[in-house]
């Protein structure tokens, strides 16, 4: 029987649904916190991206998440847009209400099943838990037609109950039936196990669309998720360069480049535009300060680079020999080289829109074209990856409370380093000068001294973005207050210009952070 699915109609059985969860269970882990405007540049970003639901936030987390839910709802407009919800009344109130504006929306309503959870976590009798089950996705269903109910640390739930559970959760109402891997404790065989038992013995299985969430802990989240596939599931919960609690969740890029290489495995075929790929997964990296590792799958630098002889030669010959997707097919491009100092306004929109910036609005173009011209200024050769930092740093910086004005250094063996820096904080421009051990310290001091806070430097770190000595440097700064740890980050071929930066970005997320408190038994 094919599913008819109150968002995506008649199921076709290859269709598999993309869900991301970059901006929740991505953007709860340590560091990874965003902004207002960077949660909506990323929502973009996906949309763009082609997944088919984005889960936004947890509107019951904060006044902040609930005003990023709705402004996501509001203005992104293809995929569905999902708010996450504890299984209590308010919770699912609140994700209505942020929902209101979208399009198409999802309420996302959680509830632990497994005996260690209901125990001690919980409190709660299985029989109580069956009953919150019912009544929450009940309520939601009350507000939207598409609801998913997720049984939390579903992998370790005696199956019996499990079954229990889903059967209350069809019968009110769930259109999408979610078991996470919570503690990324299953192996691919369990998931396989699972999915099986729940399709076939639970009565109205074949009218819900079942899905998968992996957690990465035994490094197994991809494996996990393309198990449940073959049995099954057509919902794959994921996110964008696998960010996620603790060791984070299945990797979207790899989960779908591993769908399209290998139809064989996992016979569905998944909407993503794969050449957005490289470009979304550069965009967290410049919003949230983490850089993937090299090796990394599909986005990291040398995952298509050839070192040895014999390697290059059999790619040289036929690219297959040693490729098994092509790097085009993601998004990287062979030939990085791109402008100078005497390109205009024209061609550097022409460069954004190849490097998918279609939607530029003309103040940031504006911004952006500025930046450009200074680095064309300072840097022989402009590559595509100087292009898109700079673009990303101007992007998801619009909304920030203090900004980046200017900064005079004088540093060297005979005088004290010194900085002049003048900084915009809401919208009024003050300067300072300090001294410093160097002239990283004196510039911190002196942004200290003109937004004075108590944080602690944890982090400092320096990078390249492109090869070369005339480089742009790519600085992360992390900061913490009363434990709360963020990471801010800057490019510009002047480190201490973009060590600036950093701590600007930085302290622009402890400000939002500070207005953030964690609800009660939020895990995973
Ligand atoms: O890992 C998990 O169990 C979750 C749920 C809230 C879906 O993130
Ligand atoms: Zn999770």
């Amino acid at each position: 029987m094919t599913i008819n699915h109150p968002s995506f109609g008649q199921m076709a059985d290859d269709r598999i649904i993309i869900f991301d969860t970059t901006l929740r269970d991505g953007e709860q882990s340590p560091g990874f916190s965003m902004n207002l405007a960077e949660k909506l540049r990323m929502a973009e970003a996906l949309a763009e991206l082609g997944v088919d639901v984005i889960e936004a936030g947890f509107p019951i987390a904060s006044p902040g998440d609930f005003d990023s839910v709705r402004l996501i709802a509001e203005k992104v407009k293809g995929p569905v847009i999902c708010g996450l919800a504890r299984s209590a009344r308010g919770d699912i109130l609140r994700a209505a209400e942020a929902l209101g504006p979208a399009e198409r929306k999802r309420i996302h309503t959680f509830l632990s099943t497994s005996p260690l959870h209901m125990k001690f976590k919980l409190r709660m009798e299985p029989e109580a838990v069956l009953q919150a089950v019912a009544d929450s996705v009940s309520l939601a269903r009350q507000h939207t037609d598409d609801v998913e109910w997720s049984a939390e640390d579903g992998s370790r739930t005696d199956p019996d109950f499990l079954c229990r559970c889903v059967e209350a959760a069809i019968r009110a109402g769930a259109t999408t039936i979610n078991i996470p891997d919570t503690v990324g404790y299953a192996l691919p065989s369990d998931l396989s196990r699972i999915f099986g038992m729940l399709r076939e013995r639970v009565p109205g299985a074949d009218t819900v669309i079942f899905s998968a969430h992996n957690h990465n802990d035994l490094g197994l989240a991809v494996a996990n998720t393309l198990a449940a596939v073959a049995a099954g599931v057509r919902q794959i919960e994921c996110t964008i360069n696998g960010i996620g609690e603790r060791a984070g969740n299945a990797a979207l890029e790899e989960i779908v480049m591993a769908i399209r290489t290998r139809p064989d495995a996992a016979p569905c075929k998944p909407r993503v535009v794969t050449q957005n790929i490289l470009k979304t997964s550069k965009l967290l990296s410049a919003i949230t300060g983490f850089d993937v590792q090299p090796n990394k799958a599909i986005v990291g630098r040398n995952a298509f680079a050839h070192e040895s002889g014999i390697h290059q030669d059999g790619v040289l010959k036929n690219a297959a020999t040693y490729e098994i997707m092509t790097p085009e097919s993601v998004g990287w491009s062979r030939s990085s080289l791109v402008m100078g100092k005497h390109s205009g306004r024209a061609a550097f929109r022409d460069k954004l829109r190849a490097l998918g910036y279609g939607e530029i609005g003309d103040n940031q173009l504006n911004d952006a074209f500025r930046r450009f011209k200074d680095l064309a200024d300072r840097k022989k050769v402009v590559y595509d990856d100087d292009i898109v930092a700079l673009v990303d740093d101007e992007v998801v910086r619009t909304h920030d409370r203090i900004r980046f004005v200017s900064l005079d250094v004088h540093a060297g063996s005979k005088s004290p380093p010194t900085a002049e820096m003048e900084l915009e904080v809401d919208g009024e421009i003050i300067g300072a000068s300090a001294t410093g051990d160097g002239p990283v310290d004196a510039t911190f001091k002196a942004i200290h001294a003109i937004f004075p806070h108590e944080s602690t430097l944890r982090l400092f770190s320096v990078g390249a973005v492109t090869e070369g000595t005339d480089a742009q440097a790519r600085v992360t700064v992390r900061l913490e207050e009363d434990g709360k740890l963020v990471d801010g980050q800057g490019a510009h071929t002047d480190t201490i210009v973009a060590s600036a930066r950093a701590y600007v970005h930085a302290l622009n997320k402890l400000l939002v952070k500070r207005a953030r408190t964690e609800p009660e038994a939020l895990t995973a």
